[in-house]
């Protein structure tokens, strides 16, 4: 079996043997630029279409409506591999163009691969095809090369990033900090070490757009606050850790700072459901302050989702929006499920909202962004510019948060 240089048999579709890591990793995958198409004419094409293409058209035209309402609040939610797929520099310019004011994501779009780029790393396009590879992937472990699906990293350069991470954290004053403030300060980093690289992360540090990661551990922030926490342990020192609860309470805040609120949702998994959540922690905080347990606090206004998901598991990537109707968290008037892969589904629906615009109105909203909600907390690290584009917190807005 043995026949290459890092005791791999594999053969590619060239023929080609004897892979090395530069030649593995040699082709980058580059981010889809939604403003250099114009996907108005497929959406209109769509919407007299039947199937996926017509869900998607609807899922469009609720995005845009989600963008015409200036009183509504646009969460995000990213499970998956979004970034790696190629999809980050849509994602900045649905930020840079106030189309998204607050996100939920797992730790891997956020850190492993978002983070990751924006220190300069970069993701790869695997040669050949996963059911034709070059390689196997008991070759790509022994060779440090991670695999997901077609797409390779560079595992050498990932323990990087987990280093970084780790710098970060041993940066903050012992206690419990949310995963907003711990990616605030990622993004922090970035504007200062690395202004030229493009990244989600930064992006929204300085249009003040938050960001949760409620599950922050399973990334590669998980790997520095070991570090972090073990070394610390060790020398008997007090340590900075993760507080879920803190993510939960902030991003509640969110939802009760505006009327409403439309999810954008990008795959299923913990995001989906805990943005879905804030409405149900929003309805428990206004009861306990004298109000209706169900009424006072408007569900999800609107709601897109993007899954490959079944339902009929009963499990919660794949349960349908009416479902979450029923648990009280989203409303059934504007949802659209769009069932397909979302790396070639999603430009399409972004390049759409784009170029229709309906974001420019949101401008109007004064400038306010919901990172401006939280004060800083005592021992976070103080940044030495207040970034770009940040806005002074409408004061009915704050009144509004607890
Ligand atoms: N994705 C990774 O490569 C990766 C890497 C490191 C850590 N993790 C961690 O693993 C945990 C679970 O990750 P997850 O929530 O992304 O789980 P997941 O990958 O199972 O995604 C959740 C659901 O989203 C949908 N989905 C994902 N990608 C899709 C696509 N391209 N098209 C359509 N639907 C899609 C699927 O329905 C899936 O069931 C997280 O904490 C994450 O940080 C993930």
């Amino acid at each position: 079996m043995a026949s290459g240089k890092h005791g791999n048999g594999s053969v590619s579709n060239s023929g080609k043997s004897n892979w090395t890591k530069k030649e593995l990793l040699a082709r980058s995958v580059k981010h889809i630029d939604i403003t250099k198409f114009d996907a108005r004419p497929v959406i209109d094409g769509y919407r007299q279409m039947a199937f996926s293409a017509r869900t998607l058209a609807q899922a469009a035209d609720i995005y845009s409506m989600m963008l015409k309402d200036t009183q509504c609040g646009v969460i995000l939610t990213l499970a998956g591999s979004m970034v790696s797929a190629g999809l980050k520099k849509a994602l900045i310019t649905l930020v840079e163009h106030n189309m998204v004011d607050a996100i939920v994501s797992t730790g891997a779009n956020i850190v492993d691969q978002d983070f990751f780029e924006g220190l300069g790393f970069k993701h790869a396009i695997a040669p050949g095809s996963p059911e034709a590879p070059p390689v196997d992937d008991v070759t790509l472990r022994n060779l440090m090369i991670d695999r997901i699906y077609d797409t390779y990293i560079d595992e050498d350069d990932l323990r990087a990033c987990d280093d970084v991470t780790y710098k970060i954290f041993n940066a903050f004053a012992p206690g419990a900090y949310s995963s907003r403030e711990f990616i605030e300060a990622m993004g922090a980093y970035l504007l200062k070490n690395h202004p030229k690289n493009e990244s989600l992360v930064k992006t929204c540090f300085e249009k003040r757009v938050p960001i949760f990661c409620p599950a922050f551990s399973d990334c590669s922030a998980g790997f520095g606050i070991v570090l972090h926490q073990t070394e610390k342990l060790e020398r008997g020192e007090e340590c900075v850790a993760f507080d879920s609860g803190k993510d939960f309470r902030e991003l509640t805040d969110v939802k009760l700072a505006c009327r409403d609120t439309g999810l954008l949702m990008l795959g299923g998994g913990v995001p989906k459901n805990f943005a879905q959540d804030i409405v149900v922690a929003a309805e428990l905080l206004n009861e306990r302050k004298g109000g209706k347990a169900r009424g006072d606090i408007g569900m999800h206004k609107y709601a897109i989702q993007m899954t490959v998901a079944d339902s009929r598991d009963g499990a919660l990537s794949g349960s349908t929006l009416r479902e979450a109707c029923s648990w009280g968290k989203v409303d059934v008037v504007h949802e659209q499920m769009v069932f397909g892969e979302i790396a070639s589904l999603f430009p399409i629906l972004a390049s759409d909202a784009y170029h229709r615009k309906a974001w420019k109105a949101r401008k109007a909203r004064g400038g306010f962004k919901f990172a401006d909600l939280f004060e800083p907390t005592p021992g976070a690290p103080r940044y030495a510019a207040r970034p770009r584009g940040g806005a002074k917190l409408k004061p009915s807005a704050k009144a509004k948060s607890r």
